[in-house]
């Protein structure tokens, strides 16, 4: 089979075949139960399902052999079908929530997290993950910055281009590779209020310079899908936005693969008020460039008619199987349609011993440590009390974590009962409802204890897909259980496990430390008792700012300065920017996180070139062995446009034995200098700038066609 082949097949297609391709239903409708609904089941004829192009959601190789089998049979042209589902964070072995990874600052970690993820997709009979996800957030009530990569443009480029090609390993072509789908397409993070689907109104200026280099990163990584997201953009829904989907996606961007939409948002076109009905819905979204409708049938069930009254739109129609044909080549699905995928070859590559010790890794390297006074690590045989939430549950998977397996969690208790500490007594309790008695329990054990750890935080449920919160504290038992047990003295560990940037305030002031774990996988509690024990030294850094409180939210590290600068404005009490009752800064901000170690950064040079190379000696000055993260941040004071306060130009992180030093290279590229204006357009923005690392401030400037210079 190759590409004239697949021209001639679609020259001898009908319409309904056509459309067929352009339609992906969930594997509930073939025989698989227990397929996870992200939204509202569809109502259409049945028999019609074997035109399908593509399934997504629950499957084994078992299952997917089965309709394999069946669908080519169907077929006038024995086309196979393609396997999708959402491997966000891992397949069966669970990884951190992408938002923790981030926090490592690890590139190779990442991609190893979705070479993995691929291993275990693959042989359970999938060829498409809807991931990576690269939705910039700067809102923590909205329940998907979990699913994100942060508030940080180049993070989320380099996280999710490291995850496509993950996910892609050796080639397409290898049965062990996924093909990568980058959501949500454009601008869903930044739902007004936080709500979920919610309208996002986003000027030209942030989406080109803040929302749009993520998707343009992946894209030239080798993503082969693109999702709409859901949300109306500036008044037009993304899955109806000619403007989104084709001047900028494809001409901008030059992306050349499939457009998909999410679950159900063609048919949402009818809700967001600019569809009368699903004709007119499946007709504006395959005007809009949409390929692949998710879950609904709306193209399936009326391109014949809505190509009777314009023919035009079957060129639409030719394009996008023409784009979905080849794609199922490229994946060598005409060669080999099961993909050399058998109940063997699944059962040897799932969970296997590197996937959970790099899942006990990957959840110590992506934990921050907020908050450490010096009980931290905690000596051999020291005595503790645990207790709250997350003790003995194995919840600990996160949202995204669909096919994971819950009997494979090892909980805080399971590994900290295997650690060299001694557990006096451990208290499972609710999170929201713990009694007085339970308290008071809790706090007989402590006070014979030398520390408590409190592991404390959100349900799953509460972050993820449609878990918009307006409250982002801790439930209001778990702070009283953690204030009684401060008003008697008690040393407090709190390990938190959240989806999100929580108000902290009242942590802080009680705790001794604080571990911030997010939903850190199946690994969790060995990973844990790594951390508290200093077998493993935390050395995450804050990709999302903690606010002080909801009020402060968006609050991000890279927002543009304003003309009455509070903290210019010292002398100033009331006409300046700023609030009446909060300070402006997070609580914690973009790019904190503590060490049990220490480290010394001393510049040995600064050279300037085509890039900026800065050669650093990083010493590890303390008695840990322990990882650093070095960032560089740039700046433009004068500009023609307002820029932002700082930004993130360079990072790499570096292992250290205690004592050890090692030399670091690292590299400001003239992407510093790039963005987008309304007058010019993209533009090399020439001048000064100024470069800081730690304490250390240089000045560099760049012509107008990106040039260094001294
Ligand atoms: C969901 C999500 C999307 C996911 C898709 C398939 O609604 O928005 O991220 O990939 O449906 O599960």
């Amino acid at each position: 089979m190759n590409k004239t082949n697949i021209l001639d097949i679609i020259k001898n297609m009908t319409i309904e075949e056509k459309a067929g391709q352009l339609t992906q239903l969930p594997s509930m409708y073939f025989d698989i139960d227990s397929s996870m609904l992200t939204g509202t089941a569809c109502n259409f004829d049945i028999e019609k399902k074997w035109l399908v192009g593509s399934i997504l959601g629950k499957l084994d190789a078992k299952s997917m052999r089965a309709i394999q089998t069946k669908a080519i049979e169907k077929s006038r042209f024995n086309i196979p079908i393609m396997f999708m589902t959402d491997i966000i964070h891992g397949y069966k072995t669970i990884y951190p929530v992408p938002l923790a990874l981030s926090c490592s600052f690890d590139k190779e970690l990442i991609n190893k997290c979705a070479r993995l993820s691929a291993i275990e997709g693959s042989a359970a009979g999938y060829q498409v993950t809807f991931s990576p996800m690269v939705d910039l957030v700067r809102d923590a009530r909205w329940g998907r910055v979990m699913e994100s990569f942060g508030e940080d443009k180049r993070l989320q480029s380099d996280f999710g281009s490291e995850m496509v090609k993950g996910y892609m390993g050796d080639g397409l072509d290898k049965p062990d590779s996924l093909a990568a789908c980058v959501k949500h397409f454009a601008g869903y993070g930044a739902a007004c209020g936080g709500r979920d689907y919610n309208t996002a109104d986003i000027s030209e200026y942030s989406l080109q310079n803040d929302y749009f280099p993520s998707f343009k990163a992946c894209v030239d990584a080798g993503a082969k899908f693109v999702m709409a997201a859901f949300e109306s953009l500036n008044g037009t829904p993304a899955t109806a936005n000619k403007w989104l989907l084709d001047d900028i996606l494809r001409k901008q961007m030059n992306f050349d693969g499939v457009v998909i939409s999410d679950w159900g948002a063609v048919n949402e076109l009818i809700c967001h008020g600019v569809a009368q009905n699903e004709l007119e819905a499946g007709k504006k979204a395959l005007e809009s460039g949409i390929q692949i409708e998710m879950s609904t049938t709306s193209i399936l069930q009326n391109a014949t008619l809505f190509i009777e009254q314009n023919n035009e739109l079957e060129k639409l129609l030719d394009s996008a199987v023409e784009k979905i044909l080849l794609l199922k080549l490229e994946l060598g699905l005409f060669d080999d349609p099961y993909r050399n995928i058998s109940e063997k070859r699944e059962k040897e590559c799932l969970y296997t011993q590197e996937m959970k010790e790099f899942a006990r890794k990957s959840a110590c390297d992506s934990a921050v440590l907020l908050e450490n006074n010096g009980v931290l690590p905690l000596k051999p045989n020291s005595n503790i009390t645990l207790a709250g939430p997350y003790a003995k549950s194995c919840n600990l998977l996160g949202p995204w974590s669909i096919d994971g397996e819950i009997e494979n969690v090892i909980s805080v208790y399971e590994g900290l009962e295997k650690s060299e500490l001694n557990i006096n007594n451990v208290y499972q309790t609710d999170f929201e409802k713990i009694t007085d008695s339970e308290i008071d329990n809790i706090l007989e054990s402590a006070r014979k204890s030398e520390f408590t750890v409190l592991v404390l935080g959100e349900r799953e449920s509460w972050s993820g897909e449609a878990g918009s919160r307006s409250d982002i504290s801790l439930p209001k038992a778990q702070i009283k259980l953690l204030k009684t047990l401060k008003n008697h003295d008690i040393k407090i560990i709190v390990v938190l496990f959240n989806g999100r940037p929580l108000d902290l305030r009242k942590v802080k002031k009680h705790a001794d430390a604080i571990l911030e774990m997010w939903f850190s996988g199946t690994q969790t509690g060995n990973a844990v008792a790594d951390l508290l024990t200093g077998k493993a030294n935390p050395s995450g850094k804050l990709t999302m700012s903690f606010p002080y409180n909801v009020g402060q939210i968006p609050v991000y590290y890279n927002c543009l300065s304003t003309g009455r600068p509070s903290e210019l404005l010292t002398n100033e009490p009331r006409y300046k920017s700023h609030y009446l009752d909060i300070p402006n800064e997070p609580l914690y901000y973009f790019g904190y996180g503590l060490s049990y170690t220490s480290f010394d950064t001393n510049v040995k040079e600064f050279n300037i070139s085509e890039d900026i190379t800065i050669t650093v000696d990083v010493k590890n000055t303390g008695e840990f062995d322990g990882a650093h993260v070095i960032q560089i941040y740039s700046k433009k004071s004068v500009s023609c446009v307002s820029r932002p306060k700082k930004e993130l130009a360079s990072y790499e992180k570096v292992f250290l034995k205690s004592g050890e030093t090692k030399t670091v290279k690292l590299t400001v590229k003239n992407d510093i200098a790039k963005i987008w204006t309304q007058n010019d357009g993209f533009m090399f923005d020439s001048g000064e700038y100024e470069l800081f690392l730690d304490d250390k401030k240089y000045k560099i400037f760049i012509d107008n066609q990106g040039k260094f210079k001294e």
